[in-house]
């Protein structure tokens, strides 16, 4: 027996542990948390809340899937099983693996404005416990090549922004039919909206709305109403960014201008970002 959202034990000989139909691919920072846990008050959807590394790390992917499949939730036959990991949108070998277990496999990609992510990046590795206390360069100094006065493109935070690239590689694989793209600047301003449009692309009725979240002042973002309690996303989500240099911005939009564009003109959508 398992229990239902509700908390009541359910006895349901049809539930089962399924491989993910949808995957949440990345990517890291853009909100993927966010989408997972709002994406998880439909009832059609069960969602693996761990992140699970499968396809990226290879000693898991060598446990085959039998032992991914193990590892998801229990489900209805009628049910979508989701799993996020945002390191499945840049680490190479991912694309055709996922292709390999099922090429029907939906995807999920929240992409948002790349300078924003860079720095929200930046903050991520700076504030991990190894880090703590140490004296770490500025996002400045880290981004900004001292010789050339160019953007480091190598650096990890700005690499991993360089969408056209990454997605490139999924698209040998799977067909932009396959692919949804969530705006992360939309779902912060209105989540209801922007979950309505992946309701729709997973073929699920539209069950997601606006009484399930209220915007939480102090936070600064929507957080959930469920149905005992009211639940946020933790502290290291919406962090404080640190300024940026008129001069550093100045450089990073015009590194970001022309990789936007390939994207815009990949995906047939313009995000309005620069
Ligand atoms: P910041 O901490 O830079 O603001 P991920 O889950 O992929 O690591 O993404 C983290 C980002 O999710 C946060 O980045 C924040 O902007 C965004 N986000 C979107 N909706 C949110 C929400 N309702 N509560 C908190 N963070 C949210």
């Amino acid at each position: 027996s398992e229990r239902n959202k509700g908390g009541d034990r359910v006895h349901n000989k049809r539930t089962k542990r399924r491989l993910p139909q949808c995957i949440i691919i990345g990517v890291r920072k853009a909100g993927t948390r966010a989408l997972l846990q709002f994406l998880d008050l439909h009832p059609a959807i069960a969602a693996q809340k761990q992140e699970m590394h499968f396809f990226d790390d290879d000693e898991h992917y060598a446990r085959g899937l039998a032992w991914y499949r193990k590892r998801m939730p229990r489900t209805r036959p009628e049910q979508v099983t989701i799993e996020k990991t945002p390191a499945y949108f840049v680490e190479s070998a991912v694309p055709e693996r996922v292709r390999d277990m099922d090429r029907s496999t939906k995807l999920l990609l929240i992409l948002r404005d790349p300078i924003e992510r860079a720095i929200s990046d930046y903050v991520q590795i700076h504030s991990t416990k190894s880090a703590m206390g140490k004296y770490h360069e500025s996002f400045d100094e880290l981004v900004i090549d001292p010789d050339t006065g160019q953007v480091d493109a190598d650096y990890r935070p700005i690499e991993r922004s360089v969408y056209h690239k990454h997605l490139s590689r999924w698209l040998e694989y799977f067909s932009l039919s396959q692919l949804h793209i969530v705006n992360g600047e939309n779902l912060i301003r209105d989540p209801v909206a922007e979950l309505r449009k992946v309701e729709t692309f997973l073929g699920l009725d539209h069950r997601i709305s606006a009484e399930s979240f209220y915007y939480n002042k102090t936070k600064g973002f929507y957080c959930m109403r469920l149905q005992r309690r009211q639940k946020c996303l933790s502290p290291s989500k919406g962090r404080r960014h640190p300024d940026i240099s008129p001069t550093t911005m100045k450089v990073l939009r015009e590194f970001f201008r022309p990789l936007n564009s390939k994207l815009y003109d990949m995906i047939g959508v313009n995000f309005g970002w620069n």
